[in-house]
């Protein structure tokens, strides 16, 4: 379904490559409309969902997330989200939050990985999956707060530093890197504007603006959804939800994102 939206992208990557042109003075009559609609974002509605979740005992065990730690203690979400991805000792990885939902959901309230996994990301126009609310809910209250991803810990480490890897790696049918789409300031496809993820502000817009309410779907998306999306506009094979390619990537891209001020939803086309 997701895919057939993008149709018109099927023209094949390479072609929609020719078509990323440099930003006409236009752009920033865009980005003021951007502007307006985030001051009436429908995205808040998905945190008072994602908090009722939070607290409601649930799953085969019947127990509520309060006991999850991300980061912080358990229960403790003040400023965790901003912090993440992170090392956890209990699961000896680097989790991004959809993927300590993940272990939280199924270690906790005892759901089924694959389910969740299956259901994680919406459909358009759709009431939006417990995850993406969840996600949604927990990164809001990092709101105000400044991005703060260190790299203490050596598995921390190597995750930025894959993340670094697969950013500027060209591979696939393709040959598509990350970069070729966002390494360049002013970069277009169509009407969209392609973030520069290797200046400090493009990669700071990005880290803070996660979860965010897509206009073109009416529903709130994560950070998972969004790379799966540019994954596949790479012709690469599909992204495995929660799994270390896009932990990776979040990693490079939140870590160089640092100090960037939390504020979702973000509100994006
Ligand atoms: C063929 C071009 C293309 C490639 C290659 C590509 N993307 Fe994207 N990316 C896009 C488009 C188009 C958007 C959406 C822009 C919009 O909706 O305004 C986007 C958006 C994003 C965003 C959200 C930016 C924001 O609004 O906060 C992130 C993060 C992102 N891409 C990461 C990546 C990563 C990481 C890779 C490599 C795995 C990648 N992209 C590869 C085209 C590309």
């Amino acid at each position: 379904m997701e895919k057939m939206r993008s149709i018109g992208l099927a023209l094949g990557a390479v072609a929609l490559f020719a078509m990323a042109a440099p930003a006409m003075s236009q752009g920033n009559d865009l980005s003021v409309g951007r502007k307006m609609l985030v001051e009436d974002n429908p995205g808040d509605l998905w945190i008072d969902i994602g908090k009722e979740l939070f607290y409601q005992k649930r799953g085969p065990k019947k127990a509520s997330l309060e006991q999850c730690d991300f980061g912080l203690g358990a229960g403790k979400l003040e400023g965790a989200a901003a912090r993440m991805p992170r090392y956890f000792a209990d699961t000896d990885r680097v989790e991004d939050l959809e993927s300590r939902l993940l272990t939280c959901m199924t270690r906790l309230q005892g759901f089924d990985r694959k389910g969740l996994v299956k259901q994680a990301i919406s459909r358009p126009r759709s009431k939006g999956s417990d995850i993406e609310a969840l996600a949604l809910y927990i990164t809001s209250r990092s709101n105000g707060m400044k991005v703060n991803v260190t790299l203490s810990h050596q598995k921390e480490y190597d995750m930025y530093k894959a993340g670094e890897y697969l950013f500027y790696r060209r591979s696939g049918q393709t040959d598509f890197g990350c970069v070729q789409c966002h390494g360049e300031p002013d970069k277009r496809i169509r009407l969209q504007d392609l973030i520069n993820m290797t200046s400090k502000a493009g990669a700071q817009e990005v880290a803070s603006t996660w979860p965010a309410y897509r206009g073109a779907h009416y529903v709130v998306r994560t950070m998972q959804w969004r790379l799966n999306d540019c994954v596949w506009q790479m012709r690469l094979p599909d992204l495995e939800y929660g799994t270390d390619y896009s932990i990776a990537l979040t990693t490079f891209l939140n870590h160089r994102g640092n100090d960037a001020v939390m504020q979702v939803p973000g509100f994006k086309r």
